[in-house]
């Protein structure tokens, strides 16, 4: 087993470090802050080629793979973690999906701008009464001829309101449960189409969240992304994808909150030496950086299967678990590590701290992350993953 990063890897993951300490690292506390979209560097982020890393550069993308896509993210994510879901959701649940799935037609216009960052796309699964239990969907699209017509309302979408086009799933046939969903791709502009709100949250202040209602909205069939009733699987690997991107954001947070904790209790002095050198900080240090690396090698590991082919639903859900409590884990102990300093915004933990919550919540709460993992294990599927 070689643990080691490509010649282009490793360029990749050292381009986006610079860029994110360059770039993003002056304004990211403002963004936060001001909660304000950061147009120009997710622009920035589209020209360097992070916003469809993994899509062939035939398709507008950067032609690298998963491992890639996940080193840069999490140097995105050590620096600003709105930055890395906005890259994260256009990357797994938006390009990745019209990838697999689209049309050479769909792929021409749903998925070229999107993967070179001309354009943001944005996933719409979530409604008010559908949320972990994700096949409840109540939004409706009935086919009147060359149309479908889509009725109801989405909730919770990342890059909602920034998106040019949503990748929106409905009910074609109820009464074929989550074999009954199907996928469109529809533009901003259709009429019917709004967004209602962007919700105030408690972190990822810079990226957008928003409810998007469909009322007779008509979206020409042509739209439909994979056959009709395909919609809950498409959806269901489109999120196996997103979660190894999340848990990257959550390295990458847990990663930059570490980083600062320990340059803190390198420097801070308590009873007449550094705060790192008490056995009590210091081991709290150690706890963390050892959890960042099993965290780092999970997603490395449900990247490295992607890329090969192989299953990696299992190894993507146990990532996206770890890593997202050991951000929440990490962020709490770098605030407790830079004491009452770390409850004010100057050190910068407290964003880390908000940032990594919700980590914890989308692409799958911790507790449905569990629910994959223990349905894999009880059918063997784990032992499966590591063939
Ligand atoms: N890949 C492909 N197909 C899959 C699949 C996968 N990973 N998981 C399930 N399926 C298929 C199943 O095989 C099954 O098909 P068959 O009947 O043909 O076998 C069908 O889908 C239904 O599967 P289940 O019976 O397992 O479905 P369920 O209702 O029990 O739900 C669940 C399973 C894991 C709980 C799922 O609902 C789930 O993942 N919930 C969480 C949803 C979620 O992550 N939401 C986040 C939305 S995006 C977001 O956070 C916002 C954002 O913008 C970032």
């Amino acid at each position: 087993m070689r643990l080691e990063l490509t010649d282009e890897q490793q360029m990749i993951q050292a381009m986006a470090r610079e860029f994110a300490e360059g770039e993003i690292a002056p304004i990211a506390d403002d963004i936060d802050r001001e909660s304000r979209f950061p147009h120009g560097t997710v622009k920035r982020m589209g020209e360097l080629g992070l916003m469809g890393i993994a899509v062939p550069d035939g398709w507008g993308g950067s032609g690298s793979d998963t491992v890639a896509y996940v080193v840069a993210l999490e140097e995105i994510a050590r620096v600003c973690a709105s930055h890395a879901v906005i890259m994260s959701v256009n990357n797994s649940l938006y390009c990745d999906p019209v990838l697999k799935y689209g049309t050479d037609a769909q792929r021409e216009r749903f998925l070229k701008p999107f993967a070179s960052g001309q354009e943001i796309g944005c996933f719409a699964l979530t409604e008010p009464q559908a949320g972990s239990d994700a096949s409840n969907q109540a939004t409706l699209a009935a086919r009147e001829g060359g149309h479908y017509v889509l009725n109801g309302r989405k909730a919770f979408v990342t890059n909602g309101r920034e998106a040019s086009v949503a990748l929106v799933f409905c009910q074609t046939d109820r009464a074929r449960g989550s074999h009954g969903i199907s996928a469109f791709l529809v533009e901003k502009g259709t009429p019917g189409f709004v967004v209602a709100k962007t919700e105030d949250k408690l972190g990822l202040k810079a990226s957008d969240t928003a409810e998007l209602v469909f009322e007779d909205c008509r979206v020409p069939a042509a739209n439909r992304l994979g056959d009709e009733g395909m919609g809950f699987k498409i959806a269901m690997a489109a999120l196996d994808g997103g979660r190894i991107g999340i848990a990257a954001q959550a390295v990458g947070i847990a990663a930059g909150a570490f980083e600062k904790a320990r340059r803190y209790a390198k420097e801070r002095t308590s009873f007449g030496k550094p705060i790192g050198e008490h056995q009590m900080v210091a081991w709290m240090l150690a706890d963390m950086a050892t959890a960042i690396d099993a965290a780092r090698l999970l997603t490395l590991k449900a990247a490295a299967l992607k890329d090969r082919g192989e299953r990696f639903g299992t190894a993507s859900a146990m990532a996206k678990l770890f890593a997202a409590e050991t951000a929440m884990r990490v962020t709490t102990d770098a605030i407790q590590v830079h004491g009452g300093y770390g409850y004010i915004k100057e050190y910068q933990v407290e964003r880390y701290f908000r940032d990594a919550k919700i980590t914890q919540i989308y692409e799958g709460t911790s507790q449905i992350q569990k629910l994959v993992i223990a349905r894999a294990v009880l059918a063997g599927g784990v032992r499966e993953e590591r063939r």
